[in-house]
């Protein structure tokens, strides 16, 4: 996933594109460019421009400096800007964007691009037989030089043309030197927002880029172009500032207009800044508790025994007489979605499967009467979970979203869904969504079994526990300079278990994957009993092995396999229920990090958080980058 952002408008355009993509940057962070249209003193509307481009391997802010240095060259009220993260081609200057073509009649066309052209090598031979040769090895630059090849002096009509002849998904942003004061987009399969600001408009793939400018916004909808044109209202000079006119449309490939609903944004701007934390992700971890709050806010009626979800009001007997859910989602979200499903079963006792969304959407999956697919994501963007939703809808299932990003595209091709509400999370290791997804799941199998065979009283007191996990959480974190005292005795070892049973059996495998992401340390979570079929030959002396170990019904085995591995070397750490006297004698001091007593299902909400503190002190410890990790992106829009 890539993060791309474009103005055009009455302002300076360099430092506010760079500032953009500083905000975008979590998205991806091989490599960043700029393109900036420059105008003549005296021009006319119809004064050709000139682009000026700049591309830099390594972080936003290499970028920036390098465009320090030549103020004077990247002047103008036009221009593009893209971080890489990077799928065709290596990570090099060549292949970052902006990209460039030259059309038949001498004229530059740059273009930045979010997704994958599938069929990017036929065009390349295409374009090769016709006699553009290639400086790079991107998917993008191919685009880019075949909008140039088909250019007829119209860049909005030829990008129309153009998109006709692509597959695969994109969000792109183009501009020409014939045509210095227009902007055009468009969008197939990634995201891309317009936001409307006085005398100027703001393209970029998400919303953090676009707040601090205005909070109208448009979404563009697949195989949707938009054509923004912005410049002095005397068109006879461009002097910046001056009053300025400006006008967009949105179409179809075919040219055909389409209106689109001038949206507000509820974000804003102090919910994207660190606040005073060393990292987001720490902020979003210590946030957990207000996170949680506002995702319950108005949704529980301790007194009624109910879950009050708007979104799926109108869908409520659907949902009841449901002969299956099928949970979809990937990496985090898939951890979510697997407690969810041990949730649904036993709450609503509906059957449930969970599935990766990259292989259900291509095992041709059985979809009888009777099923929702219920897709989990943070972004509402993960390309193998849209995929999986969109097979499901087509199969005839009815199609649920649990999504943080408003307006983004998965919850905009569901049948309904519910927002997670824990506000923008921009740390690229998932922590306050994935409490918020199992917050929303909790509530759903609530919803859903309230309606079915759980009593009001049952239901008054699990919702009576969840109105106390924010509270729960917050004592939980206080114990973050504990955790981090004993990750500083084991951070050395470069193998890691995660082991829990039940509830605890999706902590376990999100425990790992946290650990992974931002620490490199390789660790592998599973159900507890599973480590006696092989993975025990693993275990060597001073190995740790974490346990989720709170009380619960197979408190008594997994009390078994921490014998078993500690009778084998390996150094035990566990989460564990505050009063349990047992659990120290197998640990060594300040190994054991506690959790207030809670009933199983809602167990996750906290035996999670201390394994989120663990994994970001290990990183911490390695001097590594916790908000971005090598090799990550926030979120995979692409396959
Ligand atoms: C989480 O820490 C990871 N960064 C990653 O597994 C993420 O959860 C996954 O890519 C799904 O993203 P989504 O929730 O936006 O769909």
């Amino acid at each position: 996933m890539c993060g791309i952002v474009a103005y055009v408008g009455n302002k300076q355009v360099t430092s506010l594109l760079i500032e953009g993509l500083k905000r975008l940057e979590y998205r991806g962070y091989d490599s960043a460019g700029i393109a900036v249209m420059r105008t003549p003193e005296g021009a006319t509307m119809e004064t050709p421009g000139e682009i000026t481009m700049c591309r830099s391997v390594g972080r936003v802010s290499v970028l920036q400096s390098r465009v320090e240095k030549e103020p004077e060259k990247y002047q103008g009220s036009l221009g593009i800007a893209h971080t890489r993260w990077a799928t065709h081609g290596k990570v090099t200057e060549a292949n970052a964007h902006p990209h460039i073509g030259k059309t038949k009649d001498g004229h530059t066309i740059t273009l930045v691009h979010n997704g994958t052209i599938e069929n990017y090598a036929t065009l390349r031979t295409y374009l090769e037989k016709r006699g553009h040769t290639f400086y790079g090895e991107s998917d993008t630059e191919v685009l880019t030089k075949l909008i140039a090849e088909l250019y007829d002096g119209n860049l909005e009509r030829t990008v129309q043309k153009t998109l006709q002849e692509i597959t695969g998904a994109y969000a792109i942003a183009v501009i020409c030197d014939r045509e210095p004061h227009t902007l055009v987009a468009a969008r197939k399969g990634s995201p891309l927002i317009i936001g409307i600001a006085e005398h100027a408009y703001i393209v970029a793939s998400d919303q953090s880029a676009i707040v601090s400018h205005t909070t109208q916004v448009i979404h563009l909808d697949d195989y949707q172009v938009a054509r923004l044109c912005a410049g002095p209202s005397d068109r006879k000079k461009t002097v910046v500032g001056e009053p300025w006119s400006v006008d967009f449309r949105t179409t179809t490939l075919e040219n055909e207009e389409v209106t689109q609903e001038i949206q507000e944004l509820e974000l804003d701007l102090q919910e994207i800044e660190l606040a005073g934390y060393e990292h987001y992700m720490l902020k979003e971890i210590m946030q957990q508790p207000d996170s949680i709050r506002t995702c319950l806010n108005g949704r529980i009626d301790k007194r009624e025994g109910r879950v009050v979800l708007g979104g799926l009001t109108n869908l409520a007997k659907e949902l009841v007489r449901a002969r299956k859910f099928i949970l979809t989602a990937q990496g985090t979200a898939y951890h979510a979605a697997l407690i969810g499903e041990y949730l649904l079963e036993e709450l609503a006792k509906i059957p449930c499967e969970c599935e990766y969304a990259s292989e259900f959407r291509y095992r041709n999956p059985i979809i009888e009467d009777g099923t929702v697919v219920l897709a989990v994501s943070q972004s509402g963007e993960t390309s193998d979970t849209l995929e999986a939703l969109r097979e499901a809808k087509d199969r005839g299932a009815t199609a649920l979203g649990v999504v943080n990003v408003v307006g983004s595209t998965m919850s905009r091709e569901t049948d309904a869904g519910v927002y997670l509400r824990v506000g923008p999370e921009i740390g690229v290791a998932s922590t306050k969504a994935f409490i918020g997804q199992v917050t929303v799941l909790t509530m759903i199998a609530l919803f859903v079994g309230r309606r079915r065979f759980l009593s009001k009283d049952l239901v008054s007191r699990y919702l009576d526990e969840l109105d106390q996990v924010p509270e729960f959480v917050a004592q939980i974190v206080k114990q973050t300079d504990a955790i981090k005292a004993c990750v500083e005795q084991v951070v050395d070892r470069d193998n890691w278990l995660f082991l829990g049973r039940g509830y605890n059996y999706p902590v376990a495998l999100e425990g790992a994957l946290k650990l992974k992401e931002i620490s490199y340390i390789h660790a592998e979570g599973m159900p507890a009993a599973e480590m006696k079929h092989g993975p025990i030959a693993l275990i060597d002396e001073g190995m740790p092995v974490v346990f989720l170990a709170t009380q619960g019904s197979q408190y008594d085995k997994v009390i078994s396999n921490i014998e078993e591995v500690k009778a084998r070397g390996g150094r035990i750490i566990a989460v564990a229920t505050e009063g349990d006297t047992n659990i120290e004698r197998y640990t060594d001091d300040g190994f054991v990090f506690w959790v207030p007593s809670i009933s199983e299902p809602l167990q996750p909400l906290l035996t999670t958080v201390p394994l989120q503190l663990l994994a970001y002190h290990a990183a911490q410890l390695r001097g590594l980058d916790v908000d971005k990790p090598r090799n990550l992106a926030k979120s995979v829009t692409v396959e």
